[in-house]
């Protein structure tokens, strides 16, 4: 069964002569155990997809839910609570905390999340996969774009979420880096039977997925299965 659906969501911002349809009648179905990528161009809708996924927008029509839960049936609590347990995020702006360490920012979700996070060692195991070990007392603004990106991807996956949800995870990587993180992926669908959704321009993520669909004007479409 598919953990994450959404169904015929269309979303429009503004009113009037500003109004703009983003999303067209977008269906689409995620599983555990599979990694499912999203290209399109800049301004396709593709964080607008993203971010109703992950319940933090609600759209303008169409349904959407999480592991049998309609979205729209729950509280602003319950939604939340969804999404703290199920969902991993890795944002375009990274949202580190500028005033944390980046060890401080795993014990922050601790704090937020206090059970059923990675143990010691597959903690350790990210961090050395995503090569960030040595990091963990700088701050955000100590590390370049591409450390701040793999430490944003080592937070989303912190919590052990069934679900990863990741815009544009390999923008500030090099090629290197862009087959670790997508080899990452691999894993954690294949292993740890995730379902990872992930949103990017980057074509070099594509050996990585399962399922490739295009995302053009705000409309969706399976391109091709692996
Ligand atoms: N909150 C918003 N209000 C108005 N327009 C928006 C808003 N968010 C996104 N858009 C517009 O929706 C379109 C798709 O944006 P986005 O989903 O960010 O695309 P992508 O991530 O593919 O670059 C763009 O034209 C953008 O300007
Ligand atoms: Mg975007």
């Amino acid at each position: 069964m598919a953990v994450l659906t959404l169904e015929k969501v269309n979303q429009v911002f503004g009113t009037g002569i500003a109004r703009v349809q983003v999303l067209h009648d977008v269906d689409f179905a995620a599983e555990a155990g599979e990694v499912s990528l999203i290209m399109g161009p800049s301004g396709s809708g593709k964080s607008t997809f993203l971010t109703i996924a992950g319940g933090l927008l609600t759209p303008t029509a169409g349904t959407v839910t999480v592991a049998g839960k309609h979205y729209a049936d729950l509280s602003k609590k319950a939604r939340d609570a969804i999404r703290l347990d199920e969902i991993g995020f890795v944002l375009q702006q990274y949202h580190l905390l500028p005033y944390l360490t980046v060890a401080d920012q795993f014990k922050l979700v601790d704090k937020i999340k206090r059970q059923g996070n990675l143990d010691q060692a597959a903690f350790a195991g990210v961090l050395q996969t995503l090569g960030i070990q040595e990091l963990l007392h700088k701050y955000p603004g100590e590390l370049s774009g591409g450390q701040q990106q793999r430490v944003a991807i080592a937070r989303a996956l912190y919590p052990d979420p069934a679900i990863l949800l990741a815009d544009e995870p390999t923008a500030a990587l090099d090629a290197a880096r862009v087959a670790v993180v997508g080899d990452l992926f691999r894993e954690l669908a294949i292993q740890h039977h995730k379902a990872v959704v992930i949103v990017t321009h980057d074509p070099r993520l594509i050996p990585a997925a399962d399922h490739v669909y295009d995302m053009s004007d705000g409309v969706l479409t399976h391109a091709q299965s692996a």
